[in-house]
């Protein structure tokens, strides 16, 4: 008997011999049927929906002591000795422990509860489901300034700082938005500190782990002046570049100036990629050179990356945003003869970012935080004086770290 034949004999006996154990009895039990086709496992949930999973995903993936470590969620099974030609000898599934084993050729089974399979089942929209929601949050929408009252959203300071569920309301708006505000925050110094433990731990970068926006003398960097602040991304020279800002109002200008400006950066991208393709192509392929010199605490720094305004994903998705007059280098490695249509594209690009730039005031007690990835920001002159010194508190948060925060918040509290 070939090999075919005997599968097909023993697979036929096991199912004839208990069909009915197959059937959906309830929602917790969705199997109706499951046989091998080709190389692949097929795993019908009911008449409309069946799933097919590859043989050597499933024998890569094995949940048992020899292959797998529950304890780290961990694949164990050896590479070194793995074949990725897998052949099945029985297919059994328990209708009471809702469990199916496999048997392979070489005698090893594996055993999956149907839960498992049918939560990562290859169906495109399951995948879609998994990297919106479990993966990362969809960044939309994204927003100009005619959407932006719609799409602010406050949170009380204290709420996120002592539930889960005011923690993960605000990092999913901001995964999803780009940016929310958090009132009600003391005004004392180490409020983003607590507010970055809360969530992982702070971005540390050349600036150290918390920055001070006070207007200085002798200061390495544009921000600690109380000149006006074009818009930008911050630090666009670090490959590594910090994923979020916190920026801690304790004391806010009472002169004229002093407004946040802020724009949606993929909006941006966007109108460009539509009404201007041209130049979306050369600012999206074009690598520029952002760097930043200077010294902090007597350490001197030199950074350099190399990467173009609009930073696309492998599936042409908008990845990442760079954007920084002061640090954008004046050596520029690319061929000459491009250079000015660079900067005719630049042009427009900044003309579009000014006219989507909202402007507001944040107040003492507000921390500001915004995605350093997608969105651009700036900040208008103001004027200090003996009674009123405006001063905010800053630090970052990177997503990986978010990222990381919303899952085991979406696993606790099941949503
Ligand atoms: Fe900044
Ligand atoms: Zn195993």
């Amino acid at each position: 008997m070939s090999k075919k034949a005997l599968f097909q004999h023993i697979t036929s006996r096991l199912f004839s011999s208990s069909k009915s154990q197959f059937n959906v009895k309830s929602r917790l039990n969705p199997v109706k049927n499951i046989y091998q086709s080709s190389k692949f496992l097929i795993l019908e949930e009911n008449d409309k929906k069946s799933y097919k999973y590859p043989l050597v995903w499933l024998r890569d993936n094995c949940q048992c002591v020899h292959c797998f470590h529950q304890g780290s969620s961990s694949r164990t099974i050896n590479w070194e000795k793995f074949s990725v030609n897998q052949e099945l000898t029985a297919i059994e599934r328990c209708e009471e422990s809702k469990k199916v084993t496999l048997t392979w050729a070489d005698g090893h089974k594996s055993i999956f509860d149907d839960n498992w399979l049918l939560s990562r089942n290859f169906s495109p929209e399951n995948q879609k489901t998994y990297l919106s929601t479990h993966y990362r949050p969809d960044k939309n929408p994204v927003w100009g300034k005619n959407d932006f009252q719609k799409i602010l959203k406050k949170f009380d300071y204290s709420e996120v700082i002592s539930t889960d569920r005011g923690l993960f309301e605000w990092l999913e708006t901001l995964s999803r938005r780009g940016i929310a505000i958090l009132q009600n925050t003391p005004l004392t110094r180490d409020e983003c500190r607590k507010l970055a433990n809360r969530v992982g731990f702070i971005r540390k970068t050349h600036y150290g782990e918390e920055f001070e926006v006070i207007a200085k003398e002798g200061t390495s960097n544009v921000a600690y002046l109380s000149s006006a602040l074009q818009l930008h991304t911050d630090l666009p020279y670090y490959d590594y570049k910090p994923g979020v800002n916190l920026l801690h109002c304790l004391v806010q200008s009472q002169s004229e100036g002093g407004f946040n400006q802020i724009t949606d950066g993929f909006f941006v991208a966007q109108k460009m990629k539509e009404d201007f393709p041209a130049y979306f192509k050369v600012l999206s392929e074009t690598l520029v050179n952002w760097s930043d010199i200077g010294q902090e605490d007597g350490n001197k720094f030199h950074s350099i990356y190399r990467a173009p305004v609009i930073m696309l994903d492998h599936e042409g998705k908008f990845a990442r945003i760079n954007h920084s007059v002061p640090q954008r280098d004046s050596f520029f490695t690319v061929n000459v003869d491009d250079v000015e249509l660079w900067y005719q594209a630049m042009k427009k690009f900044v003309d579009i970012l000014h006219d989507e730039t909202v402007v507001f005031k944040t107040q003492p007690g507000e921390i500001l935080t915004f995605d350093n990835i997608r969105l651009i920001h700036g900040r208008t002159e103001y004027k200090d004086n003996t009674n009123n010194t405006r001063h905010i508190i800053g630090s970052y948060l990177d997503w990986d770290e978010i990222y990381s925060r919303l899952r085991v918040l979406r696993s606790s509290l099941q949503c």
